[in-house]
């Protein structure tokens, strides 16, 4: 089977938005100034962007805690400048998504504030997930907030009195709805018709498995932390409980309802394989993000492992795998692969692994310009995550440093000089520019530039099978039809399969022969 829908072979680009481009000089990235940028992108090659939040709100979490998700907060623009990205992403035949937010909302958010004020009982609160206390102070159950403490926050009335608690799995600025609420389920129906008239392609959901709790919401059994420092895995009572599929089905029937394959796509950071299977049967999502690959170090067993076992449970529900490297939550793979030189090869040969596989791939703005993890100083950092945890985790600003555009504009093309970047760059990140590496045969940017290509001419065509070659052990090699691909992690050489004609090499290097940390891509004879 090949492909068939747009977006089962696609390759989208997460637009992180405050750090793309600003476009109206105030350092933080905007829709105007991410529409000036669609060119770059259409150059590139990509198929579709994701954009992260833009609607109204306090930002106590860049934007994941939504006020009005049907307006855009100034930060970013307007409702109009949105409409101007998505004609010229269309113009361009870049496809558009959007962030929607459906496990929680902004404590400014209209029905948070009523909820608060209408007082305990009441039916607003209802939409919510509010308890008493028990009496002895404590929340009503042991679970943790997704950025370190509890995830219960306890009201305080005017007069000082303390009152219930609610939850909010991730900061107390983003309380928790209550899915089992009809107002819920109707307002995000209304939500995702707003933006789909409006056009978009589709959508991203956000934190797609916790929406839906555990009756009774019993404690947790005392956990392993759930952060790494490459990862995340969410384990709990709190997430991917059976109940939420239901709401994934009538999305499906929404999305279904309009012309022209509208998508969604899921953020399930789940256990298993299996268990992310189940949020793309047929009648569901029409993807979710693989994180397993994103999770693998960089080691031949493990990185064939992840592909192995996503394939297979992505093609017994008959869906289409997707694969992932970087993403604005996580280390970047850069540094993740060890940083420097060596990170920076690996990094490169992880993008031709990737980009190789059958299904949808999903880049991180700035992966295609090899931008390592900053280490951003304490002061400047902006993540909740960092005060919420009391510094256990330093956050996630050092995979969200504004993209360097221009290696000689003070402000490096992403700002005006006369403003900072709303996180400071880096001293060297001007050599990393996107006017430094275009052109440039050797560079991260042309390399990306050149496997999209191929991966459009050669690659998404063949078939969605992955057919494992003979390789040494620290090496994969295999093949998709009339395409091989080779990833050295190794000190054995790995040969290229025979009559491999090469299309393109991660590292300079000769065709036949790939050293460690290297990749490429082949042209194969068909098999007789
Ligand atoms: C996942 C988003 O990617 C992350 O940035 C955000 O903090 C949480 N969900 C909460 O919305």
């Amino acid at each position: 089977m090949t492909e068939t829908v747009w977006w089962r072979g696609a390759v989208f680009y997460e637009i992180y938005l405050r750090s793309f481009a600003d476009g109206n000089g105030d350092g933080v990235g905007d829709l105007v100034g991410a529409r000036r940028r669609l060119p770059y992108l259409a150059q590139l090659g990509v198929d579709a962007v994701w954009l992260t939040p833009f609607y109204r709100s306090p930002m106590a979490d860049g934007g994941y805690d939504v006020e009005n998700h049907c307006d855009v907060d100034p930060v970013f623009g307007s409702l109009e400048d949105f409409d101007a990205l998505l004609a010229e992403a269309h113009r361009l035949s870049i496809r558009v998504t959007v962030d929607i937010v459906p496990n929680h909302v902004s404590d400014q958010h209209r029905w948070f504030m009523t909820a608060v004020a209408a007082g305990p009982g009441s039916p607003e609160r209802d939409r919510f997930i509010f308890r008493d206390d028990a009496g002895d102070g404590s929340p009503p159950n042991n679970w943790g907030s997704d950025f370190g403490g509890p995830a219960w926050t306890r009201l305080t009335r005017p007069d000082g009195q303390l009152e219930q608690w609610y939850l909010h799995l991730f900061g107390p600025e983003q309380p928790d709805l209550n899915w089992e609420h009809p107002d819920v389920r109707a307002e995000f129906e209304a939500i995702l018709r707003f933006w789909l008239d409006r056009g978009v392609d589709g959508f991203r959901i956000d934190v797609a498995h916790g929406l839906v709790k555990a009756a009774g919401m019993p404690d947790n059994a005392v956990l392993p932390p759930t952060r790494s420092g490459t990862s995340y895995r969410p384990v709990g009572h709190q997430w991917d409980q059976p109940g939420v599929h239901s709401i994934y089905r009538d999305w499906r029937l929404l999305l279904d309802s309009y012309p022209g394959d509208r998508m969604a796509i899921g953020e399930a950071w789940v256990e298993t394989h299996e268990a992310l299977a189940r949020y793309v049967r047929p009648d569901e999502l029409h993807q979710a993000f693989n994180f397993h690959l994103l999770q693998a170090p960089w080691e031949a067993a493990a990185l064939r492992g992840a592909i192995v076992d996503s394939l297979a449970a992505a093609s017994a529900v008959g869906a289409a795998a997707t694969w992932v490297l970087s993403n604005h939550d996580v280390v970047r793979h850069v540094t993740r692969y060890g940083g420097g030189t060596a990170g920076q090869r690996r990094a490169r040969a992880a993008a031709l692994l990737m980009l190789a596989l059958p299904g949808a791939a999903y880049l991180y703005q700035g992966e295609e310009l090899g931008l390592p993890e900053v280490d951003v100083p304490d002061e400047a950092r902006r993540d909740p995550m960092l005060q919420r945890s009391s510094g256990a985790h330093r956050g996630r600003d050092g995979a969200r440093v504004p993209l360097p555009w221009e290696a000689r504009a003070p402000g490096l093309g992403f700002c005006p000089p006369e403003v900072a970047p709303w996180l400071p760059w880096p001293e060297d990140w001007h050599e990393l520019a996107v006017d430094r590496q275009h052109g440039q045969t050797d560079s991260v940017l042309s390399l990306y530039a050149e496997a999209l290509r191929h991966r459009r001419s050669q690659v998404r065509s063949q078939p969605q099978h992955v057919e494992w070659l003979d390789a040494p052990p620290e090496a994969l090699l295999f093949r998709r039809g009339t395409m091989a691909c080779g990833v050295n992690l190794g000190d054995a050489p790995l040969s290229a399969p025979a009559e491999g004609r090469l299309l393109v090499r991660s590292s300079p290097g000769p065709a036949t022969v790939l050293e460690r940390d290297a990749a490429a891509w082949w042209l194969v004879p068909a098999q007789a």
